[in-house]
């Protein structure tokens, strides 16, 4: 088990706070820190109509994009799980968007278990431009 990173747990365990869970009631809060050590936080926020939830992952996805940043050095994400909980695949796309094969992610509980693998661990074979075009 590795230690995580301290800025990024923290901004993480903080949105965390302010996620909109009332159906799953399962907050997640995550941080992400762009290559230039800025950190953007999100947290889910869920929706009656309950597809049109988005997760917190992509909330700081957004969050960096908004500020004007595409590069994720690394990704943090929190939730109140018996085990670290892995991003779904959608946010394990989104993730892969901005970061590179060796990026880590970093799972944790609340109650302090921890679990790291770099993003080419998380979605192998992924989807990218490359499958797009003909040499
Ligand atoms: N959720 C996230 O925000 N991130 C994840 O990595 C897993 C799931 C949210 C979506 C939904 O609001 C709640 O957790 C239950 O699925």
């Amino acid at each position: 088990m590795t230690n995580p990173d301290p800025n990024l747990l923290t901004a993480a365990t903080e949105v965390r706070l302010n996620a909109y869970a009332p159906y799953s009631k399962f907050r997640v809060g995550a941080a992400v820190r762009s290559v230039s050590g800025r950190i953007y936080a999100g947290c889910n926020v869920e929706n009656v109509a309950y597809p049109e939830g988005t997760c917190a992952e992509a909330g700081a996805i957004a969050a960096m994009v908004a500020a004007g940043e595409t590069r994720i050095a690394d990704v943090l994400v929190i939730a109140d799980s018996p085990d670290p909980v892995p991003p779904c695949g959608g946010c394990r796309q989104k993730i892969a968007e901005f970061a590179g094969p060796e990026a880590m992610v970093t799972l944790c509980t609340t109650d302090g278990v921890v679990r790291s693998m770099m993003v080419a661990d998380m979605l192998p074979g992924s989807f990218s431009a490359d499958h797009m075009t003909r040499a």
